[in-house]
């Protein structure tokens, strides 16, 4: 797959740090969706910006044939390792939820636990989940809420980095229904809601610094930008006033919701 300036961007700051480490904390919601969803023996499932597979090994587990597709296949390492350690086999596929390389009503299933919304074109994003169900088809999507505190710490730590590209989307606004429902009018497809929760525990702040500031790709590109604009400590202060904020245990702990939300939906069948 030929990549292009924007695309080879994407695969450099996922590639960077230890994606899967931080997976663990959001691991429940691939295995919820799919039981959302109602994924079972005979669908065949695509996974949309599968990382190291959350919800495309627990498609598996439940039976169904699963292909996950991400654009950087360096993930995929720890995907198969999981996959083996869950006894499953899965398809893993280099590609763009913007171009997705299937034809018109090759899945029964498409999945996406905070992949799609990272796609710059929002819109071909949604018309690329259309396209690839079949009639009759349903798609479960979960997307970190702009209020949320995960999307606060974009949010917040966004302007540290270079400016977006012009017609940028903040990738939240797939945690908004009114978003969703924009992107998917023109596909006739159904829609509903629900909202939900991650539960994320640290020790403490410094923990949760050291986490973002050390395994999660975008967060450690932010906070170089910030770095090398001599806004390093600024930014840093950002990031952990942002989870001071919503800590709620007060045992010197750190414990935050990570609020989602989840867009279930279906192709009609005529
Ligand atoms: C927050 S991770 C989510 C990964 C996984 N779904 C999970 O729940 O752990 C975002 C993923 O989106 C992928 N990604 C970003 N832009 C993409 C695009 N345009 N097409 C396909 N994958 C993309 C990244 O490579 C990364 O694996």
């Amino acid at each position: 797959m030929e990549l292009n300036e924007a695309q080879l961007a994407t695969r450099e700051t996922w590639s960077t740090g230890d994606y899967d480490a931080l997976a663990e904390y959001i691991w429940s919601v691939g295995a919820d969706l799919v039981q959302r969803v109602g994924i079972g023996p005979g669908d065949a499932v695509l996974d949309v910006a599968c990382g190291t597979g959350n919800a495309t090994i627990p498609a598996a587990q439940a039976g169904a044939t699963v292909v996950g597709l991400d654009l950087t296949p360096a993930l995929f390492e720890a995907g198969r390792r999981r996959a083996a350690e869950a006894g499953v086999v899965i398809e893993w596929v280099e590609g763009d939820a913007q171009d997705l390389p299937y034809d018109e009503g090759t899945f029964d299933v498409v999945l996406s636990t905070f992949g799609c919304m990272f796609a710059p074109d929002h819109q071909q994003a949604a018309n690329e989940i259309a396209r690839v169900l079949k009639l009759g088809g349903r798609f479960g999507v979960a997307a970190w809420k702009p209020e949320g505190t995960v999307g606060q710490s974009f949010a917040r730590m966004s302007p540290f980095g270079p400016p977006p590209p012009p017609g940028f989307q903040p990738p939240t606004l797939w945690g908004t229904r009114e978003h969703i429902k924009t992107l998917f009018t023109a596909t006739g497809l159904n829609l509903a809601w629900e909202d939900a929760a991650v539960d994320f525990r640290f020790e403490s702040l410094d923990a949760v610094l050291d986490e973002y500031s050390t395994k999660f790709g975008p967060m450690i590109k932010l906070l170089a930008a910030a770095e090398s604009s001599g806004r390093g400590p600024a930014a840093r202060a950002a990031l952990r006033q942002t989870f001071a904020e919503s800590n709620q245990a007060t045992d010197g702990t750190v414990a935050y919701p990570g609020e989602y939300l989840i867009t279930l939906g279906d192709k009609p069948a005529t």
